[in-house]
């Protein structure tokens, strides 16, 4: 069977580190992997409208940004098809259908809904689209046929939420729709990044992010003047603690020893630094350097691939318009496929509604 994957962001802001640890890694590797025919990245405009709907310019510039990042960090429009969700028609039909197949009661139980709901705490009352978007997300899968999603651990209950409608669908409607397998990041900790604040997560709301964007000043700023790092450590000479250490947690996440030999030659790895930091005689000043070496060695190449296609703007506007041409054509198939299996296609085949109701007459 082919193995198709679709994935998606919401355009609400930039892409910074913690996307990169958390999935544009990841993708970067599908995109690499022969055994996946085709990849699909989904531009969430219609999903991040559910809570900015009084915004949408922030969303319409988001898209572009969001666009560039990908591109930046090497997704490649040959392999991969960027399509702005708003402009698929038929994801928003097959939500409506699909809307039938879960209660309000489902709804309720989502946890990421639930969690959403109280950071949000919307005043007057949750709009009834946001309350609803585990079914459209639902549609966003399923228009594309896709077999693997690849998501944070925080999307699981979207894709059990997606399958348990699959699965209402088919019973109801005839084997039709395909049931999307989850594909969860490799490691334990989810590869969600910290924030540079160490707080548990990097988040644009939290303010403590590394922009993939960012140019080499604003990073050092970041890094040398904003990150965390152990406020036992007062001395050089202090002994110091690498867990809950921002820039140790980073050094994990980023360098490889090959790098640290080289930013740092008295250490041939990473371990040997930290066992140097713990024993005391290490300073901050000197591990950030090093950090920041590592960090503007991912970053610098992603700086120079934005630059170009930022210089080509007019073609990234050319890639989005015909990735979603094509991707209106995947989904469209995959809608009219539904509306078969429901029988509600009346102007496909006349006899569907007229011999029925030839039928009921003669049978009166
Ligand atoms: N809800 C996802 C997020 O917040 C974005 C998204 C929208 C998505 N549609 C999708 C992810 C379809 C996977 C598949 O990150």
């Amino acid at each position: 069977m082919s193995k198709r994957v679709l994935t998606g962001d919401r355009p609400t802001g930039k892409l910074h580190l913690g996307h990169f640890v958390g999935s544009l890694q990841r993708r970067i590797e599908l995109q690499e992997d022969k055994s996946y025919d085709e990849i699909f990245v989904l531009l969430a405009d219609d999903q991040a409208l559910t809570d900015n709907f009084s915004n949408p310019k922030k969303i319409r510039n988001n898209i572009i940004n969001v666009t560039l990042d990908y591109l930046s960090v090497g997704l490649d429009p040959n392999r991969v098809t960027f399509a702005i969700q708003s402009q698929l028609p038929a994801l928003k039909e097959l939500t409506f259908y699909f809307l039938n197949m879960v209660t309000t009661a489902r709804l309720e139980r989502n946890p990421t809904v639930k969690s959403e709901l109280e950071l949000r705490k919307f005043e007057g009352g949750v709009p009834v689209g946001f309350f609803v978007y585990p079914v459209s997300q639902t549609a966003d899968i399923v228009a594309f046929d896709a077999t693997t999603v690849p998501v944070g651990e925080d999307q699981k209950p979207m894709l059990e939420q997606a399958r348990e409608i699959v699965q209402k669908f088919n019973s109801i409607y005839g084997d039709c729709l395909i049931a999307p397998e989850i594909l969860l990041p490799k490691n334990a900790s989810g590869n969600r990044l910290v924030g540079i604040d160490g707080n548990a997560k990097m988040s644009k709301s939290l303010g403590n992010c590394i922009y993939l964007s960012d140019n080499e000043d604003t990073v050092k700023e970041i890094v040398m003047k904003k990150m965390f790092t152990d406020p036992l450590h007062i001395n050089v000479s202090d002994p110091g603690h690498v867990e809950g250490n921002v820039v140790f947690t980073y050094l994990d996440a980023f360098a490889s020893d090959k790098q640290i030999n080289t930013f740092a030659p008295e250490y041939k790895t990473l371990d040997e630094m930290k066992e140097h930091y713990k024993k005391g005689g290490l300073g901050d000043v000197k591990c950030k350097k090093v950090l920041l070496e590592v960090i503007n060695e991912l970053l610098s190449p992603f700086r120079e691939k934005r630059k170009y296609w930022e210089d080509r703007i007019d073609e990234v506007y050319d890639i989005l318009y015909n990735h979603t041409k094509k991707a209106v054509d995947v989904s469209n198939n995959v809608a009219s496929r539904c509306a078969k299996a429901m029988g509600i296609d009346y102007f496909n085949d006349k006899n569907l509604i007229l011999g029925e109701w030839k039928d009921w007459l003669s049978q009166k």
